[in-house]
């Protein structure tokens, strides 16, 4: 076979539309079936929230274009973990990578998967609230059924984003659409007086803007794998454009929606927006809401579990990982073992996660990280002005972002300090106490390089290269 000679690569498989996909498709997930009330309870009014859904989409979007040249600079898969590597150095890349995969990432996958279970079993307990383990077992089969589509074919679990991402689409503009008709039926009133009862202390604006953002996160989903995008250099930066902007207006839109037909005391009582949204507007064709909340939580969980996957693989690609996560399949071509060891410490995260906590701590150290990458495209900008780069963003951007950044992970603390976000800031530093014999050292258990023999026989998995 003629990649034999070569090594193996992952290859390049996902075009314009799969990019849009992966970028929105992991975006629009379980947040904007749910979190409208969470923000709208936090911030106290539907105007108040409105402004903090569209700043949220404003911070994607910016965060999305500093991450465009990013990804034009650095044109290797990993986002944050490379960007840091390549600029903060390593002890801090492997700090990331460590809070990433071990926490970070699970987390984020296990909040979608939840959501994902909490719709799919409903139905089987029409009336009651479904029992917690049944719940998470669904949600354990959702990411077993991912992994496994995942590791069998990237076009697969590409072709699964983009037909998810037109399924939610339509299901959002439907909401829209039912919004706009009562709008034109007088439904106006929620909308007078719309700023009686704001909350505007920090600390409500902090978490309201965590429970916002985590609606919108995922754009930067794309810089995961820039190395299996076709012309990287012209659709990274086409699909965050396009991707975020429509994101942001289907949000805001649809959060118009939800106003027209509840009152501000209906929505904040909810158990989920869109289903009481549904149940109000189409009546005995409710439940196609639940269908479609369940299959957007699906679509971002598989994008989600994507990207995830090659954050490990590239990271063992650069020693921060045993080296069997940085191989593929042989025939596949996928990167199988890095996707199994992400799939297994999702399950693990699983067993004591509930969402709304897992929400805020996943906000908090994102945004610690997202503020280290930006630092370094500043540096990157000032430093090295030359570095080719085929599409540019001007300066003000990451800074605007980076001080979005700094305000977002101060702000829960200052007003209002909670031991858990110490815990998070010890976890992320702890990462230093294994850099130091792991990877500096070098010390290596002799029985890794035996599972490593035996696992690459067993998987079918050799080292996969670098594709630049
Ligand atoms: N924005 C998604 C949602 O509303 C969450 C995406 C989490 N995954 C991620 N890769 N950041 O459910």
């Amino acid at each position: 076979m003629g990649h034999d000679t070569h090594g193996l690569n992952l290859q390049r498989e996902v075009g314009l539309i799969g990019a849009v996909s992966f970028i929105g498709g992991t975006m629009i997930g379980s947040g904007i079936f749910i979190s409208p009330q969470y923000v709208l309870s936090t911030i106290g009014s539907p105007g108040a929230s409105f402004i903090i859904w569209s700043c949220c989409g404003l911070i994607a979007m910016l965060g999305g274009l500093c991450y465009a040249e990013l990804g034009t600079i650095i044109p290797e898969s990993g986002a944050e973990y490379i960007y840091i590597l390549r600029t903060a150095g390593k002890v801090v890349a492997f700090m990331f990578v460590f809070s990433f995969i071990m926490v970070m990432r699970p987390a984020s996958g296990t909040g979608v998967a939840l959501i994902f279970a909490e719709y799919a079993v409903a139905p089987f307990y029409s009336g009651c609230t479904p029992p917690q383990l049944a719940v998470k077992l669904m949600a354990a089969v959702s990411i077993l059924v991912l992994a496994i589509i995942n590791c069998l074919s990237v076009r697969l679990a590409t072709g699964i984003q983009v037909v998810t991402m037109a399924v939610k689409v339509v299901a959002l503009v439907v909401i829209i659409l039912g919004g706009i008709v009562m709008l034109f039926q007088g439904r106006t009133e929620n909308f007078e007086d719309s700023f009686e009862g704001t909350n505007a202390g920090i600390s409500s604006i902090g978490i309201a803007f965590y429970q916002g953002l985590w609606s919108y996160d995922g754009w930067n989903t794309l810089n995961y794998l820039t190395e299996e995008v076709k012309h990287p250099e012209v659709n990274l930066p086409r699909a965050v454009l396009i991707a975020i902007s429509l994101v942001t207006t289907l949000y805001l839109l649809v959060n118009v929606s939800y106003l027209a037909v509840m009152t501000p005391k209906e929505l904040v009582s909810s158990s989920a927006v869109a289903v009481t949204w549904g149940n109000k507007v189409l009546g005995s064709w409710g439940w196609v809401m639940s269908v479609a909340a369940a299959l957007s939580a699906f679509g971002s969980l598989n994008g989600t579990f994507f990207s995830g996957g090659r954050v490990c693989f590239v990271a063992a690609r650069e020693g921060h990982m045993p080296d069997i996560l940085s191989m593929a399949h042989v025939h596949r071509l996928t990167p199988s073992p890095a996707l199994i060891f992400t799939t297994i410490i999702s399950l693990v995260v699983l067993i004591p996660g509930d969402f709304q906590s897992i929400v805020n701590y996943f906000s908090f150290s994102a945004w610690f990280f997202y503020a280290i990458v930006l630092s370094g495209l500043i540096y990157l900008k000032i430093k090295k002005k030359d570095l080719p780069r085929s599409y540019k963003v001007p300066i003000v951007i990451p800074i605007l972002v980076l001080i979005a950044a700094i305000f977002l992970v101060l702000a829960p603390i200052i007003d209002n300090p909670q031991i858990e976000y110490l815990y998070v800031a010890l976890f992320i530093s702890s990462g230093i106490v294994l850099y130091i014999p792991f990877i500096h050292y070098k010390l290596c258990p002799r029985v890794l390089d035996k599972l490593t023999v035996f696992l690459q026989l067993f998987l079918e998995v050799a080292p996969a290269d670098k594709n630049l």
